[in-house]
């Protein structure tokens, strides 16, 4: 995900870029960059690797004249962070500029076509090519040629350009990437979203899907794909800047887990291409992956719990036996790992000590290393043999959420990437799957849209539990001391099984780390081996109970936890009417999946429970006490 900016109208534009671009960074912060038409209406770039402060230092020192300029804030998926990738990209004449927000998926094949007419490449980024493809068709309308080149594009955009021989001009375009046009009085702005000029105007159109937009000081004009004309009356939008920072959510929390089916539409996408599954950046032959006998994951944290339910999916979809390891227990024992053993390490920021560590371990020990990152050029991305990138866009809250959700996508994608080399499945299941596959965001979805509806019910039971908490508590501690045979009140307990029991971990730990209230995940198989000597009216039982094979092995442990007094709510299949047998105090229904590919559909819950007794409780929800996005100290 990146951030791009754009303005013209009668102020200079330097600074003002430079602050849009600001409001932008929590969408990419590894590089950034300018392109200004100046009075000669020449095309003047600057751009650097690193913050925006980074360019803001080298503009202090030679400013950029000029009334009409685009910005570009990155966050990499193709060409790892430096100036030479930095946005904007220009022509080989210099004539024309363009900033990117998206992927082209199909800019391989684009760039081979556009070289061998001549066009010289200078970046490793996807984008480039699209500025040598309205640089190719332009006749003198810039909006036509951007027309034009968006035809050869496949994938997602958020795109704005400008020409040398149009001063005062920008055209943009978008393409399931956003794109908002802000209505200034002789001044346009143009944006990722509205947090970037919120301060200069609250009148704003949010373009559409296959839109281009053409602005200058004192116009916008519209077109569809075709050409046509499109005409949208500006919006109002009452948002303060902060808020508007995380799209209207009041929390980076909400804002990602509510951002996970687009981004796993998107990975899907890229990834899949007429039923065959690709990882282009994955630098490792078939060939290579054919000596192997087993494969180890290792990860921390949210990462981990991926690498569980990744156990479930490789021994499902693969012959592979499969062991998964938190990465600081792997890296100090003697792991038995060689030649014969692909290591996979799962790491959102792609720079985790432990994990780092536990892969130069498995490194020297001759083992193969493939790494699944959602940060382009991280260590651990770079030092592993091969890399997949999760392309989840930057995760601001602490508490990870999409970023596990892709993890998870990826995991499937390999696993049958996998079998398409291996042939373990035959080609019509590995069709089914993938079919299936590709209907799980829209399920996801759904779950979100419930919550939407819901919410206030949602706060009302996180309310609910507050009051019962304190209550517990109460009566725990005014019981005299001998009487205190309870549980202290206010505990959570997760319960799962098979491919749901890692969302068990995952959903106690978002609740753990960012409401601070003692939970545990277990597989439900182990009630009876310890936990349920804890069940009485105090602990919170949420349980993960969706159609599965072992349905009613999940149900019978709810009802040893019913008889017991438990408080129970289960996370169950649209049209369970047996849960209702057992009163639970809640019910959280989700839409039918199969079973595989459940543990996506059922974390959506467990994040949303975590968030709204947090949100009830008053924590600082997107950065948590004692915590840090990415652990780089071990
Ligand atoms: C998850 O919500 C936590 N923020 C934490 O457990 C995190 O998953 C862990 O530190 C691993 O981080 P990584 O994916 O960047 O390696």
């Amino acid at each position: 995900m990146c951030g791009i900016f754009g303005y013209t109208g009668h102020k200079e534009a330097q600074n003002l870029i430079i602050q849009g671009l600001k409001q932008l960074e929590y969408r990419g912060y590894d590089s950034s960059g300018l392109a200004i038409q100046n009075g000669t209406h020449a095309i003047c770039v600057e751009k650097t690797h690193g913050k925006i402060k980074n360019l803001e230092e080298i503009l202090k020192k030679t400013p950029l004249k000029g009334r009409t300029a685009i910005g570009h804030t990155r966050w990499a998926t193709h060409g790892i962070p430096s100036r030479e990738n930095a946005h904007p990209h220009l022509d080989n004449h210099e004539q024309i500029a363009v900033v990117h927000n998206g992927i082209i998926e199909n800019h391989f094949d684009l760039k081979e076509t556009l070289e061998s007419e001549g066009v010289r490449f200078r970046s490793e980024t996807d984008t480039e090519v699209i500025v040598h493809l309205v640089a190719k068709y332009y006749k003198g309308n810039l909006e036509n040629a951007v027309r034009r080149a968006l035809k050869d594009l496949k994938g997602t955009y958020a795109v704005a350009v400008i020409c040398s021989s149009e001063p005062g001009k920008i055209v943009a375009a978008r393409m399931d990437s956003p794109l908002v046009v802000g209505i200034g009085k002789t001044e346009n702005f143009l944006a990722s979203d509205v947090s970037a000029f919120l301060e200069h105007t609250n009148r704003v159109i949010f373009l559409e899907n296959q839109e281009i937009v053409s602005l200058t000081d004192n116009a916008v004009k519209i077109t569809d794909i075709a050409g046509r004309a499109v005409s949208r009356e500006p919006v109002k939008i009452n948002w303060d800047p902060a808020q508007a920072k995380k799209g209207g959510f009041e929390h980076f929390m909400l804002k990602e887990i509510f951002e996970q089916p687009s981004i796993l539409s998107a990975i899907y996408k890229e990834r899949v291409n007429g039923l065959k599954v690709h990882f282009d950046e994955l630098k490792i032959t078939a060939s290579k992956l054919k000596s192997i006998k087993r494969i180890v994951i290792i990860a921390c944290g949210t990462a981990y719990h991926a690498g569980l339910v990744g156990k479930y999916i490789f021994e499902e979809f693969t012959k592979f036996p499969v062991w998964v390891d938190t990465s600081s227990e792997f890296r100090y024992r003697d792991p038995k790992v060689g030649k014969d053993t692909l290591v996979i390490a799962i790491s959102q920021s792609g720079e985790t000590a432990d994990t780092l560590a536990g892969l130069r371990e498995a490194k020297k020990k001759g083992a193969l290393t493939i790494s699944i990152c959602n940060v382009l050029g991280s260590t651990i991305a770079r030092e592993s043999q091969g890399v997949i990138y999760t392309h989840a866009g930057p995760e601001i809250a602490v508490a990870s959420t999409k970023a596990y959700t892709a993890q998870l996508m990826i995991l499937y994608l390999m696993a049958i990437y996998f079998d398409q080399i291996f042939k373990t499945l035959s080609l019509g299941q590995s069709r089914v799957l993938l079919k299936a596959l590709s209907h799980v965001p829209a399920l996801m979805q759904e779950v979100l849209d419930m919550y939407k509806k819901e919410e206030k019910e949602w706060a009302a039971n996180a309310h609910d539990f507050n009051v019962r908490y304190h209550e517990g508590l109460e009566r725990y501690f005014s019981a005299d001391p001998a009487g205190r045979k309870r549980s202290p009140n206010g505990f959570f307990l997760y319960l799962g099984r098979n491919i749901n029991y890692p969302n068990a971990l995952e959903g106690a730990l978002k609740l753990k780390e960012i409401s601070y209230i003692p939970a545990e995940g277990y597989p439900a198989g182990e009630m009876k081996h310890g936990p349920i000597a804890l069940i009485d009216e105090n602990p919170w039982v949420i349980c993960i109970a969706p159609k599965s094979k072992t349905y009613d092995k999940m149900f019978s442990n709810i009802q040893e936890i019913k008889a017991r007094n438990g408080i129970i709510v289960p996370i169950v299949t649209r049209g369970d009417t047996q849960i209702h047998k057992v009163k639970p105090l809640y019910v959280v229904e989700i839409p039918e999946v199969e079973e595989i590919f459940s543990p996506l559909v059922t974390i959506l819950p467990l994040q949303l429970i975590a968030y709204c007794i947090a949100k009830e409780f008053g924590e600082d929800i997107d950065q948590p006490r004692n915590l840090a996005k990415s652990v780089t100290v071990e």
